[in-house]
């Protein structure tokens, strides 16, 4: 597999069709009919990109992505387990091509192309337009139809379906999504060494008078130059004061010796995320006071990654959550400029869970307990505006049989590590 990948990405492919086969989106499918076995489930894939914003271009939507894996726009899947009368049915349904639409947008597979069912993977492949007369089909012999409950999907399957009740599938699916396979995993620990490279790029060029928008640069080009398709997210990218605002997305300021740079930025490669936060002195030396505090949360770092195991939990108000664990530890070490404990400035979460969404598969998810093959992030942070100080440190986390494997533990977190290497690193220069 590892192989596999190496060679589509030297071959400069998207990997997406050969990383994950068809085999394997069709035993998510069958997991699926086995989640929701009493009735139709209809998944609507994204529509083409509104023309009107040239700015960013198609991405599909993850849920019909999970089970299918097809990249085209406007698609729609129906899935229904077999009854005692009707076999299990599996459906791809493709928009009829458009020969204007295609000088802009390159070919596009249709369900009368012959090789249709090859390339999709899947037995029955219909055009768009047979969709509704399908699924009327199928509801012959199901009685629930299962829907992501406040999508416009759900919208027009209430349009076609009045008098029907809809059901949600958003928890089944995202309970499969949360748990990865091998192949998944597989993928997710190729993001982040990519990421992890991108942010040593960075740490080689890194000096006062550099500008954020010259970390982007670095991580953005790193990300692409490795093989992978875009950054998971907007690159967190904040210099002195900014790093206090959590999802800061400005680029224009110049950063001064003496201060941190945190860096929350990560590749998506193959379709999968990763998610790395690292705080690094700007001029290679934490001050005394800067140091203090990156310790306190790497320590609080290592006592929540030392938490994960099946059955704990990441959010606040469940047993043994690693939120609390990490605001208590804060409030037990440490303190602020006039004495008081810290925990207030650790303002967020402890993590979410990563996959084909760097906050995979909805909010709402968060809330089980942890289960083997989840893949987590661990991330607490201080963020302290009287001293203009903002720390976060990010790792993606793997959760195993019997506690966790930090996939980003080769990017250094210890201070003298980080120091070390932006010393020699640094020290080399090897971008100007
Ligand atoms: N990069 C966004 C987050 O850490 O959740
Ligand atoms: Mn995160
Ligand atoms: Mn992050």
């Amino acid at each position: 597999m590892r192989l596999l990948v190496a060679l589509a990405l030297l071959a400069g492919e998207t990997v997406w069709a050969r990383a994950i086969p068809h085999e394997e989106f069709r035993a998510r499918r069958e997991a699926l009919r086995k989640a929701l076995p009493d009735g139709v489930t209809v998944l609507f894939g994204r529509a083409e990109r509104d023309a009107e914003d040239l700015r960013s271009g198609f991405a599909q939507e993850p849920n019909f992505l999970y089970f299918t894996g097809w990249q085209e726009p406007g698609a729609i899947l129906l899935v229904a387990p077999a009854t005692g009368e009707a076999p299990a049915q599996e459906v791809l349904f493709l928009p009829d091509r458009n020969p204007d639409r295609e000088r802009y947008t390159g070919r596009r597979v249709d369900a009368g192309d012959p090789d249709a069912r090859a390339v999709t993977g899947f037995e029955e492949v219909l055009p768009v337009r047979s969709f509704e007369s399908r699924l009327f089909r199928a509801l012959e012999a199901y009685r629930r139809v299962y829907v992501l409950a406040g999508t416009a999907g759900a919208e027009k399957v209430r349009a076609m379906l009045p008098l029907r009740e809809l059901s949600d599938a958003t928890e089944a699916i995202g309970r499969l999504r949360l748990k990865k396979s091998a192949r998944e995993i597989e993928l997710i620990r190729r993001s982040v060494q990519v990421t992890i490279e991108a942010h040593r790029d960075v740490w080689r060029r890194l000096k006062p008078g550099l500008f954020e928008y010259q970390v982007v640069s670095t991580l953005v080009g790193g990300f692409l130059e490795r093989g992978c398709e875009r950054p998971a997210y907007t690159p967190i990218v904040g210099s002195g004061p900014n790093a206090l605002v959590l999802h800061y997305s400005g680029i224009f300021r110049r950063m001064e010796a003496g201060e941190l740079l945190l860096i929350d930025s990560a590749a998506e490669c193959a379709g999968y995320a990763a998610d790395i936060t690292r705080t690094i002195p700007v001029s290679g030396k934490f001050t005394p006071r800067q140091r203090e505090l990156y310790e306190l949360v790497l320590q609080a770092q290592q006592a929540a990654i030392a938490a994960v195991k099946p059955g704990a939990y990441l959010r606040r108000g469940e047993p043994n959550n690693l939120t609390d664990l990490v605001r208590d530890y804060f409030d037990r070490h440490g303190k602020d400029l006039r004495g008081n404990p810290l925990g207030k400035y650790f303002t967020h979460g402890i993590g979410h869970h990563v996959g084909l969404e760097v906050h995979d598969a909805g909010k709402l998810l968060m809330a089980g307990p942890l289960e083997p093959g989840m893949v987590i992030t661990v991330e607490p942070g201080l963020y302290i505006p009287e001293e203009g100080i903002g720390i976060r440190i990010e790792d993606v986390v793997l959760v195993t049989e019997r506690g966790a494997e930090v996939l980003s533990a080769s990017l250094p977190r210890d201070p003298d590590a980080i120091e070390r290497e932006l010393a020699s690193r640094m020290a080399h220069g090897a971008i100007p």
